[in-house]
């Protein structure tokens, strides 16, 4: 059953998913309020004072936290949130998780045992972090130096995890439930880099290295620690074989096969997004 137009906070909202959640919610009437720093009124995770202007009003809220789940401080920030959203009225909160996360499992309960209609969305690693994140770098520089070369991730695209995330917030059929979503396949790093060379034309190789190579030519590039660290993470604990199965997840909501990442990368090859020419004007 549908129901009627909602008032939705997206949280991330120039972000991979809430950017396309956002747009979608819009496209079917529904009253979006955009989450984040720069938006007005502003949402910032590190700043409560922020939070009841952005929730005034709403009855749901699209939660895709920062920087994640997994990072000490999230539990109590989500259980702050959660608390604060119900308190002023929000009726629904959609979650934005990651795939084999204990800790994003943690969140995840707090939310379920929110007192109000839930959904979580938990994913697998997105299509676009070779996009519009720390992988689009070396898919530019044409040489994708990686650890855990072995490693089988299904991987999903954010189209996908949008259309379900919007169906999770406007559809009863889908409230209270977990969707594990995972990509149509398995692919290594190498297959990603192969599919890249093919879409784009340009020569991708792609390189095995040590998580502790990988770490210290973060730390040559000046990524801030905190992000090398959630990066280690990642890596480490996630690539680990946990996930390396695909779910049918996106097809039990939308009724059709998840993108595969050969059609996103055509996409992006197409957009503009890896020419490493564009991408230096
Ligand atoms: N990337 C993956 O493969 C993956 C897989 C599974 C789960 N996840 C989860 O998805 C969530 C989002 O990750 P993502 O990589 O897709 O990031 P993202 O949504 O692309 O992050 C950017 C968005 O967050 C906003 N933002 C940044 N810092 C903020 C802050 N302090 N307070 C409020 N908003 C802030 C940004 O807007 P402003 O700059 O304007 O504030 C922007 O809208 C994370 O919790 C992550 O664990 C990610």
């Amino acid at each position: 059953m549908i129901m009627k137009a909602r008032k939705i906070l997206v949280l991330g909202a120039t972000g991979k998913t809430g950017r396309k959640v956002a747009e979608r919610l819009v496209k079917k009437g529904h009253e979006v309020r955009m989450g984040s720093r720069s938006a007005s009124p502003a949402f910032d995770w590190e700043n409560s004072d922020t939070w009841p202007g952005a929730v005034e009003g709403m009855d749901t809220v699209y939660i895709a936290f920062q920087p994640d789940l997994a990072l000490p401080g999230a539990k109590e920030a989500i259980r702050g949130f959660s608390q604060l959203a119900v308190d002023a009225g929000v009726q629904k909160l959609v979650i934005l998780s990651g795939r084999g996360e204990k800790e994003a499992q943690e969140c995840e309960e707090i939310v379920i045992h929110s007192g109000v209609d839930w959904a979580v969305i938990r994913c697998d690693w997105f299509n676009q972090n070779f996009s519009e994140s720390f992988l689009l770098e070396p898919i530019l520089a044409g040489h994708l130096a990686l650890p855990r070369a072995e490693a089988k991730i299904p991987l999903i695209d954010t189209d996908d995890i949008a259309d379900v995330a919007v169906e999770a917030i406007t559809k009863e059929e889908h409230t209270n439930k977990v969707h594990e979503l995972t990509g149509p396949r398995l692919l290594t790093f190498s297959e990603v880099a192969t599919q890249v060379s093919k879409a784009t034309g340009r020569e991708i190789a792609f390189q095995p290295v040590t998580l502790e190579q990988y770490s210290a030519m973060m730390e040559e590039h000046n990524v801030p620690k905190p992000f090398i660290q959630l990066v280690n993470y990642l890596f480490s604990e996630l690539l680990d074989g946990r996930n390396a199965h695909v779910t049918d997840g996106v097809e039990r909501v939308l009724g059709r096969k998840p993108k595969d990442f050969s059609e996103y990368a055509r996409e992006m090859a197409a957009s503009g997004i890896w020419d490493p020419v564009e991408a230096k004007r």
